[in-house]
């Protein structure tokens, strides 16, 4: 879901049947294989790589992609995903909203990343994927046996038995405690390994933790808007709640839809509706952290992507889900693990990135 812009950023639908790498971005590959290089996420037992891919974008026509889905852009997804596995990277964010399902041939996400899934274990067989995906607060959906549908309507989609881990998109404006209440019937009857939340203020997060500690089920994860540019969640009480509690904040648009990776400038803004978040001023005033971000990359043979994401896993406690179009920036995405900025640079990094006015983000994230 687009958090950043009103409008219909994602398709909801009812009943719902239905390269080459470059050298710079594999320099460094911190390639995951072991089970040290997972976290557990909060206080599951569920445990997911340091770092996640998000496919959002995977099918969509109604925010990435120029608002076309092909053939060429769906071969590119699944480059990104069967990479991502090559470089040890196993856990992939869906959601039922992701991707579309008829409108100029697009394809849900779900629908992709289970045709992946299925596709790669063919190859495979022992290959091991962690699927997190979630529930659309849609306002006609009420009560704890809607979360259990749209659940079923997703494994249907993924062609899965069981997810990892199954979040709330974000606060509906009514039906929230039936919601959790669904979240904690999805894991007692088998269906999900671990629960979280997306899009969740400080205080709806203390309250769905303590309403699923009653029954004895940890919330897992709290998903969240954060970035080097995009930090509110420092702000906004989250990040601590999170920490206090022992939710993992799972970090969305990690890098700022591609704006801290230094592709885009003011004379190359982003085409599309990024392009009116990120615009040639926005991009301009954030010239100078990007120069230090490609400076501090080159000490480390790193990227300015690798750096960013670099920074947020410095935070601590954070799982960053950058999302991949294709096997180039899947790859890039390993070479962020396996090293570190100094306290120095991170903090350095904060304190030129506080001179930039943040982004406006969704309303939703407000609720
Ligand atoms: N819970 C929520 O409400 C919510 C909201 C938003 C996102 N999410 C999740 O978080 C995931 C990540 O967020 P996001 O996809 O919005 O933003 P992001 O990860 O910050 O940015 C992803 C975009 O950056 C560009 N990019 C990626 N790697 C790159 C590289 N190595 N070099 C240059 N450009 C690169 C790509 O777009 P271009 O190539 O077109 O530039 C890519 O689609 C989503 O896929 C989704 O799973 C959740």
């Amino acid at each position: 879901m687009a958090m950043h812009v009103s409008g219909a950023c994602f398709s909801v639908f009812s009943g719902s049947r239905v390269g080459n790498i470059r050298a710079v971005a594999s320099e460094g590959f911190a390639t995951v294989k072991t089970a040290e290089d997972k976290v557990k996420l909060g206080g599951s037992d569920l445990k997911v790589t340091k770092l996640g891919v998000g496919a959002w974008s995977w099918g969509d026509t109604s925010y990435w992609n120029n608002f076309q889905w092909d053939d060429r852009k769906m071969k590119a997804a699944k480059a990104a995903f069967d990479t991502s596995l090559d470089n040890g990277i196993t856990f992939f964010d869906t959601a039922e909203v992701y991707g579309s399902r008829a409108s100029f041939g697009a394809i849900n996400s779900e629908t992709l990343l289970g045709r992946f899934i299925k596709e790669r274990k063919q190859r495979d067989p022992e290959v091991e994927v962690t699927v997190a995906t979630k529930f659309a607060a849609l306002p006609w959906r009420l009560g704890r046996q809607s979360v259990l549908a749209a659940l079923k309507d997703s494994l249907f989609r993924l062609g899965l038995s069981s997810v990892e881990l199954y979040q709330l998109h974000w606060a509906g404006i009514w039906g929230n405690e039936g919601f959790i209440d669904g979240l904690g019937d999805a894991v007692e009857q088998g269906l999900v390994k671990a629960v979280g939340v997306s899009n969740y203020s400080e205080k709806r997060l203390r309250n769905a933790y303590e309403k699923l500690k009653k029954r004895g089920i940890p919330l897992a994860s709290n998903q969240v808007n954060y970035s080097l540019i995009y930090r509110k969640p420092e702000e906004n009480g989250v990040k601590a709640a999170c920490d206090e509690l022992g939710i993992t904040l799972i970090a969305y648009c990690p890098i700022a839809q591609g704006a801290l990776t230094g592709k885009y400038t003011p004379q190359n803004p982003p085409t599309g509706p990024r392009g009116r978040i990120y615009t040639a001023e926005y991009l301009r005033n954030l010239q100078p952290l990007l120069n230090r971000i490609k400076e501090l990359g080159e000490n480390y043979s790193k990227t300015s992507t690798q750096v960013g994401l670099n920074w947020l896993l410095a935070q601590d406690n954070v799982v960053p889900i950058p999302g991949a179009k294709n096997a180039e920036q899947a790859a890039e995405f390993a070479g962020a693990l396996g090293w570190r900025l100094t306290d120095e640079e991170v903090n350095e990094l904060r304190s030129m990135a506080s001179e930039i006015k943040p982004v406006v983000s969704f309303p939703l994230e407000n609720l």
